[in-house]
Parts: structure tokens; sequence; C-alpha cells
């Protein structure tokens, strides 16, 4: 093996062209591709910036070409070596060096490397598990290192807009209490203090707040958030947020700041020129007609509701449904009537899969309505339903009925599977909408007992503050999500500012004066000593990272993330660790 010494790279493997011809140069990098054709031997060099083609010619320099023969696949060679003009038929237009080919002088080898459990000259179909352990191969592919990159020019434009912005990037504890957003916590014992735990923060909510009453004005964070709940596509146990809160200020002066964020990642990221001010739904005309608070807009098959219309119908299932204060909603699936019998089947079971009971379904034909349940509505409910989808010869309708949130939940996920087999959705769209007026609290039926929307500490509707007491359900908070393509992105609200009004949302959850004073006396009381009027919001930087580079998960954004159960197989995390270490904290485990 060969030693770098005082060889300094002068180019990296991106950056030669024509205006470089006969200039001798150095690169460095790793063997992606190796050709021999009659005694030449070409190498395509590869870094983190590109590619360049190296020429082993044996009549310009036996002893080199002699050592090129042994370069395999990933071995790291630094060579030096003149650039020349590619023959012409040899010109590779798609790559941005591919003019030109540097014809080697000297060659060091600096490591060699077995052979790679996958190819990352291809893209072959690899499990993910594979990739995951061997994930410092898997980002050598341009794709995935493009995916990183992107990911710094987005967060250093939210460092330099948020900055010109006055706001200071200030760091918040690791190890703290639990903030409620929602989520398990990832708990850590304390050594000097047996029996006790801290929290991982599932966001700075709290401190977040505490600065503004520090006086600190405008604080931001690009952190790390950690909750403990199910994974998918779009969830990470650990994932980034970028966490911003404002004094003296309403719900519009954070949504224009932040749009002018939104605006600067998606120029310096993507070069992508939106336009702001983005559209607003309040949440429930986003539930009625789309089934959901996160809307995909970009595309029509809303939802139309039509309880009223058949209540007491001929058909049962919607009979009792209605009757047990459920709702009957359809959407009208244009041009759908050509679905086969299985097409309607596989539908189905997706609707099961978000709780259906099963999916009627109705093709609108020439000659009349075709559907195993149409017998059952009169003339009047036909003509009534139609009117209201808007139906026409080659359309299907699709009803989902249950209790409301089942029956939007269905119909939403339905609608959205619809676009995809269709292929309505535009690749390279983006559709950003808030939601705003969201419910304060909701009933969560099995606990019996509110639990909060957004968290407990947003600020409910001014108006309404009255009706926390008699009927909180009723009252609306001052959140506001931000969606985009249907993704949640962010999300944030006005806040509490007085000690009164916090105990009182806390009483609306079923928190006790005490747990109140137990968990958060520290919030209380700061709330006693001049907390200004703030606000903030929160962006998930890795569904935004996912939506710009166009990936399918989150994990393609990350550069170390988890499997769907949250675990890393390169450093095979989480893992047992010695009983020693158990006894030093305090913890006598039985499993
Ligand atoms: P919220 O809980 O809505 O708000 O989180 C803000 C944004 O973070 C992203 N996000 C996630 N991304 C990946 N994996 C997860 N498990 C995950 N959970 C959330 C989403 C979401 O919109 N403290 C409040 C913000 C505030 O009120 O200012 C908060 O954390 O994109």
């Amino acid at each position: 093996m060969d030693s770098l010494g005082a060889l300094r790279r002068t180019h990296t493997c991106n950056e030669l062209g024509p205006d470089h011809l006969d200039r001798e140069v150095i690169l460095m990098g790793w063997v992606l591709r190796r050709r021999d054709h009659g005694g030449v031997i070409f190498i395509d060099l590869r870094d983190r910036w590109g590619v360049t083609q190296v020429v082993f010619n044996p009549e310009r320099n036996a002893d080199v070409h002699a050592k090129a023969h042994r370069l395999r696949s990933e071995w790291v060679l630094a060579v030096r070596g003149t650039v020349c003009r590619r023959p012409a038929d040899m010109e590779n237009p798609k790559l941005k060096t591919g003019a030109i080919e540097v014809l080697v002088n000297e060659l060091l080898i600096l490591n060699v490397s077995e052979t790679p459990p996958f190819p990352l000259d291809e893209d072959i179909e690899v499990s993910d598990n594979l990739r995951l352990q061997y994930r410092y191969l898997d980002l050598r592919r341009p794709e995935k290192a493009g995916n990183l990159i992107m990911r710094h020019q987005a967060v250093m434009a939210v460092r330099n807009y948020l900055s010109e912005n006055n706001f200071l990037e200030i760091e918040t504890p690791m190890l703290t209490r639990s903030t409620p957003e929602g989520a398990r916590d990832y708990l850590v014992p304390s050594r000097v203090n047996p029996g006790k735990f801290y929290a991982l923060p599932q966001s700075p909510q709290l401190f977040k707040q505490l600065l503004m009453m520090a006086g600190m004005d405008r604080y931001f964070q690009v952190v790390r958030c950690f909750r403990d709940e199910d994974l998918r596509a779009d969830r990470q146990p650990e994932f980034t947020q970028i966490d911003m809160e404002l004094s003296f200020v309403g719900e519009e002066d954070i949504i224009r700041i932040a749009e002018g964020m939104i605006q600067a990642v998606f120029k310096a990221a993507g070069n992508i020129e939106l336009q702001p001010p983005f559209n607003h739904m309040t949440y429930d005309e986003a539930v009625q007609r789309f089934g959901t608070d996160r809307p995909d807009t970009r595309f029509g098959f809303e939802l139309v509701d039509l309880t009223e219309t058949l209540r007491g119908c001929g058909f049962k299932v919607f009979n009792s449904v209605i009757a047990g204060n459920g709702v009957v909603k359809a959407i009208n699936a244009k041009g759908c009537a050509t679905f086969s019998r299985k097409d309607l089947d596989n539908l189905a079971d997706y609707a099961a899969t978000f709780g259906a009971r099963g999916m009627a379904w109705i093709k609108i034909r020439e000659d009349g309505w075709q559907s195993p349940i149409s017998k059952f509505f009169s003339a009047d409910e036909i003509k009534a339903m139609g009117e209201a989808l808007g139906v026409e010869p080659g359309d299907l309708i699709l009803f989902g009925a249950g209790p409301a949130a089942v029956a939007n939940q269905v119909l939403a996920e339905l609608r959205l599977e619809l676009a995809r087999r269709l292929g309505l959705i535009k690749e390279g769209t983006y559709d950003f909408l808030w939601i705003t007026d969201f419910p304060l609290v909701e009933y969560d039926q099995k606990e019996k007992r509110y639990s909060a929307v957004h968290h407990p500490f947003t600020a409910p509707n001014e108006d309404q503050l009255d009706l926390l007491a008699t009927d909180p359900a009723r009252v609306k908070s001052r959140a506001y999500d931000l969606v985009l393509n249907g993704n949640e992105i962010g999300g944030g609200s006005i806040r509490i500012h007085r000690r009164d009004v916090q105990e009182k949302v806390f009483a609306v959850l079923g928190i006790e004066p005490a747990e109140a004073q137990e968990k958060f006396g520290f919030l209380l009381r700061a709330l006693e000593l001049g907390a200004p009027p703030h606000g903030g919001i929160a962006f998930g930087v890795d569904r935004l990272m996912m939506i710009l580079t166009g990936s399918d998960s989150i994990r393609d954004v990350i550069a170390f993330p988890k499997t769907q159960k949250a675990t890393c197989p390169l450093t095979d995390a989480p893992a047992a660790v010695d009983r020693k270490q158990l006894t030093d904290l305090s913890l006598r485990p039985d499993w």
C-alpha cells in the first residue's frame, strides 16, 4: 500500500473540463468501475462530487499500467496525470467531466477493498437491512449522497434566513423532563439520583417558551427530538426539527416568517421558486371535504356527506350506522366504472386496513346504476345521491360508513390510493396548505378524558375562554399546521402566557392542580413572572427533505436511520449492557 505523503489533490472528480486541457492534476477517490480495452485500462474514479475517467496506457507508462492491473471496485487511489480531450466518439455528455480524461503518470494505491456486499455502480435490488448494515457504502452512491448534500443546503438556508431575521440559535437540554407531545418517552436512568429518570425531549417545547420568558424574543434551533412511537415511512424515533419561537406576535406574523423560510429552503436546496402566501383551510373544512387534517388537494375525489340523504333508507347497513350516530359519506371516483370486480375487492381490502367493515360501491352506467346495493335505494334517494356527487355515466361511487372518524379516514385513504393508481399525482408539484382553527381538545373514548389536539400549552381562542369550563370540545385553538402534498411538515401555535388560562386548560385535560404543580410547576411559576405573549412552530426537516428529494421514506434523507423496529443494523443498537452498568444505575431487571 502506498502512503499519501505530501501529495495533495488539486481537483475533485467533478471539476475537470476542456478548460483544463494539458494541465497536470492530482485526483483522489474510489474505483467505481474498471474496463480493460485491448491493453488500455479505464477507471471511473468517484468522490463525493462526481466521476472522472482516468486512463492507464501501457505505451505511456508501463510500470504504472502494470500496477493498475490489480485495481478492483472501491479501492482507494491517488492519481497524478495530464488532462486530455477524449476522442470525439468516446465523449460522455451525461457526465460533467465527460469531455475529458486524465492520462495517468503516477498511481498510489491508498487502500484496497474487499468486494463490496452489493455493487455501488448499479441500482440492483438489495434488502434494506443489508443497505443499512453497510450504510457507509450505500452513502457512496451519488443519489444517497445527493440527499445529504441537499439537506445541508436546506439547513444552511434556514440558518441564514432566520439569522437575518433576528433569530438566535440556542441549544436546549437533551437530558430533561418529559414534554407531552403525545408519544412515549425515551427514558435515561440517573446514576447519581437512584430511581430517577431523565426523559429525552419529544420537542424543546417548554424550553423555547422559557426562552421567550427570558427575553430572547426570537429563538430557533435545528434540534433532535425523540419519540417512542410506532414507525412508518414518515416517522423515525429520533428526527430533526427546525424549531422556533417568537415574542409579541400573532398567528399571521409566524406564518409569514415560516413561509419566507420555506421559500428560502426550496430556492437554496431545489432551485424551486415558491410563491407565498400559501392557501389556508380550516380544520373543519379539511375534514369535511377530504376526511383528514392533512389533505392532498392536488386532485379531486372530495368526500360528500350523504348521512341526511340516506337517513331511513332501505339499506340496513347504512341505516343502522346512521341510527347509531355514525355517518355515510362517499366519493365519486370519476371515470372508474371500468374497475373490475378484482380491482374493487382490492380497494375493499385496502379500506379494511383502516377499519372499514366493507366497501359499498355503485357503478354508473349508461343504462342505469349497477351494484349489489342499488336495489335498496328509492328513485328519490338515487336522484339525490347522484346530484350531490355530480355523477355521470362511467363514474364509480365508493362509500364509507361508520363512526365519523372511521368513515373519514377510510375515504381519505381511498382517495389517495385511487390517485396513486390512476397516476393523478404529478411529480414535482408542491401544494402547500395551512390548516387553522383546530379544536383545542378532543375526547378520548378509550381513556374517557379530553386530550390536547396540539399540546397542552396551545392557547384557546380568546373569545371562547368561558366555554372551557362548560363545553371544551367546542373551543377552537390558535394552532396551525403546514401541509405539503398531504404530509404534515410543520405545526405550531400561539401559546398560553397567563397562569390562570394554563390552569384552566390543565383542568380540562384532567391534570389535577397537584399534578400540574409537580410536573409543570416551573412553567406555571414563570407565567407569573412577566411572560410575554408568544408563539412558534416546528418543521420536520426529515419530512421536508423527503419531499424535496422525491424520496419514499424519511430514511433516505437521514445519514444513519433506524429500521421499522427502531434498530440500527450498522451498530446493532439497541444492545444488551453489562449487569454492572445496570447495578450502577440501581436497575434490577427481571427479563
Ligand atoms: P409536532 O409534534 O407537530 O409539534 O412536530 C412538528 C413536526 O415534526 C415532524 N415530526 C416527525 N418527523 C419524523 N418523525 C417523527 N416521529 C415526527 N414527529 C413529528 C412533523 C411535525 O409537523 N413542539 C411542537 C411545535 C410547536 O408547537 O411549536 C411540536 O413538536 O413534520
